[in-house]
């Protein structure tokens, strides 16, 4: 019962965290360059968000798929694990299906990839080519127009993170042929309570999040 009450506290915290962060952080660009303000035509983009486990798309990139999606853009989610290092990976996978439920990005644009070379932990290494090879097949079978990922840091500094990140690169340099619109991750957090919302349902992973806010602090 305490466990659950200090978890519930720090969720709470991180809330308030969150919240801090959009009234204390600046607009920053990428919210004006979706944003139909100066006369030009609005175009629809296809958007697909790679990840690599479940939970990332809330814990990172609520505000993002928030943003785009009041925008009007279409969201498409690219998760590269199931997220099996405690042997949770079936868990996971569903709690990714009910946080897009609240992230209003439909089920069936959600793909879960569980390869046996591209599995969850700390010291996997990600094959960058073959990440870039079912990034590609992903964008081209769903029309995208504009991926969004990690950062070369991989936001948490998690090296399946950054492995995302340089499969992307590697398909931008060797292997796509079109130009595409490439973004890294960026933070203003403008629905915080969805962001709550989205956040409580990988309950597996609630251990983490007060981990991740205990070095917020
Ligand atoms: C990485 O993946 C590519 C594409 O699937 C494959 O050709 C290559 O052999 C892999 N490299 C290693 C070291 O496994």
């Amino acid at each position: 019962m305490a466990f659950i009450l200090i978890i519930a506290s720090l969720v709470l915290f991180l809330w308030i965290v969150s919240l801090c962060k959009v009234l204390l952080l600046p607009r920053i660009p990428f919210a004006k360059h979706f944003t139909n303000n100066n006369g030009r035509a609005f175009r629809k983009r296809n958007v697909l968000l790679v990840i690599a486990h479940p939970d990332d798309e809330s814990m990172f990139f609520t505000p993002t798929i928030n943003f785009l999606t009041s925008k009007g853009h279409n969201v498409q989610i690219l998760c590269l694990s199931i997220g099996d290092a405690d042997g949770k990976g079936n868990i996971r996978k569903q709690e990714l299906f009910q946080a897009c439920v609240a992230l209003k990005v439909p089920m069936q644009q959600v793909k879960i990839v569980n390869h046996p070379d591209l599995q969850d932990g700390f010291g996997k290494v990600w094959n960058h080519s073959l990440l870039a090879k079912i990034i590609e097949e992903e964008i081209t079978s769903r029309c995208i127009d504009m991926i969004i990922t990690f950062d070369s840091y991989g936001v948490s500094g998690h090296c399946n993170h950054r492995d995302v990140h340089y499969g992307v690169c590697k398909l931008l340099h060797d292997i796509l042929q079109r130009d595409i619109e490439v973004w890294e991750l960026c933070l203003v957090n403008e629905h915080s309570r969805r962001s709550g919302i989205a956040m409580a349902q990988h309950s597996s992973q609630w251990v983490w999040y007060a981990c991740f806010t205990l070095l917020l602090l």
